[in-house]
């Protein structure tokens, strides 16, 4: 191999380097970014909670499943029920939707909010 094509071939694999090493820089761009929930934000069981429940969690906790997640209801389930308690983090209603066996039942924005609610007195508002 000659002087010219040693050179060339460094030229090309330093490019080849510098192409890779970008390219696997540039996927921090398409990081997938939580839309964020603020904490301080008023969260209301009727305009915000409910939706959840109607969309995630009626077709099993009725009227047969303990809580009753169903609209008029779920106040009245969740509150006597204890399931909303403070800690919010620990309340059986925001620990069993972290939990294995719900967590893929709603999105982490969904639980959020219901961590603001029940912090900020799981009203029935
Ligand atoms: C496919 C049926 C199903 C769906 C949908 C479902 N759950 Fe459940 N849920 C269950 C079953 C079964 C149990 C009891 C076993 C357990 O604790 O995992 C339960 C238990 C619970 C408990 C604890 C009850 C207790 O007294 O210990 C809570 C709270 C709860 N679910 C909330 C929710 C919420 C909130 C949603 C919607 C985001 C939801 N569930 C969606 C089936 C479901």
């Amino acid at each position: 191999m000659n002087w010219e094509t040693r050179k060339i071939r460094k030229i090309l694999t330093t490019i080849f380097f510098i192409t890779i090493i970008s390219g696997v820089m540039s996927c921090e761009d398409f990081k997938v970014t939580q839309p964020a929930v603020d904490p301080l934000a008023t969260w209301s069981l009727q305009t915000d909670i409910q939706p959840i429940f109607n969309n995630n969690c009626n077709s099993c906790h009725g009227a047969t499943r303990s809580p009753n997640l169903r609209e008029g209801k779920s106040y009245t389930a969740l509150t006597n029920g204890g399931y909303v308690t403070l800690p919010a983090d620990k309340s059986k209603l925001y620990s069993t939707m972290e939990g294995a066996e719900h967590i893929s039942r709603s999105t982490e924005t969904d639980r959020l909010k219901v961590l603001y609610w029940i912090t900020q007195g799981a009203k029935n508002n």
